[in-house]
């Protein structure tokens, strides 16, 4: 399914939200390009989800200007930026629509282009250091195109041989947007997806979201499946944006760690059960990994730390969380002995899928508590031996249906189960009235007397008041 982070990304720079001075200083910055032209390379930076990525984008659209963009799923290395940014910046190229007057070079998340270089000081495994912020400085020095760079620390990319890199380029800083700004944007896509949800629970998103805008559409789009309603309450699915963000930290220190110690930190620090940061990372290994036998190594991890975990909850020895959550972490770290993709950690699709299913999943629930209760069996009994067995009968004979559709007393989401159908599907429409002559009346019991409540009787045993003198008291007198 699209994301509707890119579905709604601004295809103008008009349609960027705040940030409105760096926005002008851009499109100024674009449109003396060439002439009076002062650096030939700007870079946004900020935090994540703020819009730079789509600021670039939008400009490039509004200039016609081809994109050629380098991300850090691409490459990383010094030679492969030279190769690709470098000789975009020197040569025209042909875009979708022939010859294309100029080309942006967008070297898009340029915190991870250059991380191995970093990493690779002190650390055993040398991934070299490619010389990505070198490439980065060579390319503005020598391009005859305009060149964007986004990066969330601007510190980190122009500390050390990243000086060059900010002498050459338009500094311009993002900064998150406001609650207001993020509200208008939930409202627009609400409508759009017709959605019904009220200000106030808009409100709540976007400040719980801290200034992240594509997290605060994230979380729109996960309590909108299978649902076309949201209510304040809805929130508390999607948990703390906080946690969200340790979640993702974490990931990033398992997947790029190279010690054993970080990440069993890490993991340590988080407060979160191993199980569920066990489904986020083995969600995220094809994800981060590219190596097909570091993906295999680190499969072998989590499928391992799930045994373990299993027998936390078989046994309930939880000494053996320890152990899951170092297999989890550092033994999925030190499964990398290749560079990985440099892609991003992902929500778990696993999650989102449970999510949308999370009404199927009731009904399922409460149709096995019901059939149980009639069975004299646990909800999973009957969900292993009976419901299959009542669906055939259902499916097979209307009036049957009916019958234990009304002695159950099933509403229609449950016969719908049953049936493997939806509810608006004429046959179970005809079952569920059918059914109504079976359904027992609920017993009112009504009381045809008034209780009286008995009057406290007033001889209670006497305390026994010490008298207040100076005298020892003996043991009879309290
Ligand atoms: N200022 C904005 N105006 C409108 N939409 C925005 C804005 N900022 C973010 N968005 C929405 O959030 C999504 C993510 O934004 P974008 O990719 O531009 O963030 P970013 O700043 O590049 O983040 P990162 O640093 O994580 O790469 C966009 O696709 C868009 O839907
Ligand atoms: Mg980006």
């Amino acid at each position: 399914m699209e994301s509707w982070a890119e579905k709604y990304r601004p295809q103008s720079l008009s349609d960027i939200i705040g940030n409105t001075k760096v926005i002008n200083d851009l499109k100024s910055w674009a449109g003396s390009w060439g002439e009076k032209m002062v650096k030939k390379g700007v870079i946004l930076s900020g935090p994540p989800g703020c819009g730079k990525t789509s600021a670039a984008i939008a400009l490039a659209n509004d200039m016609g200007w081809e994109v050629i963009e380098l991300n850090a799923s691409d490459a990383r290395s010094g030679a492969v930026i030279e190769g690709t940014a470098l000789r975009a910046g020197l040569f025209q190229t042909f875009g979708s629509e022939g010859l294309s007057d100029r080309n942006l070079i967008l070297l898009d998340e340029a915190d991870n282009l250059y991380e191995r270089a970093q990493q690779s000081k002190n650390k055993v495994k040398n991934y070299s250091d490619r010389g990505g912020k070198r490439a980065i400085s060579k390319t503005l020095e020598q391009t005859k195109q305009p060149v964007v760079i986004t990066v969330n620390d601007l510190y980190n990319l122009t500390k050390g041989t990243g000086a060059k890199i900010k002498r050459l380029c338009l500094n311009l800083k993002f900064q998150r947007p406001s609650v207001v700004s993020i509200s208008t944007v939930l409202q627009m896509i609400c409508q759009k997806e017709n959605l019904e949800i009220d200000n106030e629970t808009i409100r709540a998103m976007a400040e719980n979201v801290k200034g992240d805008l594509r997290g605060a559409i994230n979380d729109l789009q996960s309590l909108s499946e299978g649902n076309k309603k949201i209510a304040h309450d809805d929130l508390e699915k999607v948990g703390s944006r906080d946690r969200e963000t340790e979640m993702f930290e974490t990931l990033n220190t398992i997947f790029h760690g190279n010690t054993f110690d970080e990440p069993r930190t890490a993991i340590f620090d988080l407060n979160e059960p191993p199980r569920d940061v066990a489904t986020w990372v083995s969600d995220n290994i094809p994800i981060v990994y590219k190596n097909p036998s570091d993906i295999d190594r680190a499969y072998s991890k989590v499928a391992y730390a799930d045994l373990l975990l299993a027998r936390v909850i078989r046994n309930q020895n939880y000494g053996l969380w320890g152990y899951a959550s170092e297999l989890i972490s550092s033994g999925v770290a030190l499964s990398k002995m290749h560079p990985t993709s440099g892609r991003r950690p992902q929500f778990p699709s696993y999650i989102r899928k449970m999510g949308a299913s999370r009404f199927q999943r009731g009904y399922r629930d409460s149709l096995a508590k019901k059939v149980g209760a009639a069975t004299h069996q646990s909800i999973k009994e009957s969900k292993m031996e009976q419901i299959g067995v009542i669906a055939t009968i259902c499916q097979n004979d209307n009036s049957k249906a009916a019958e234990i559709v009304g002695s159950l007393d099933l509403n229609e989401n449950e016969l719908a189960i049953l049936l493997n159908t939806d509810k608006k599907n004429k046959n179970l429409i005809s079952i569920m009235e059918e059914s109504q002559q079976y359904r027992q009346e609920k017993e009112i019991v009504t009381l045809d007397y008034i209780p009286v409540i008995e009057e406290k009787d007033e001889d209670e045993p006497k305390r026994i008041v010490p008298k207040n003198d100076n005298k020892q008291k003996s043991l009879f007198e309290f």
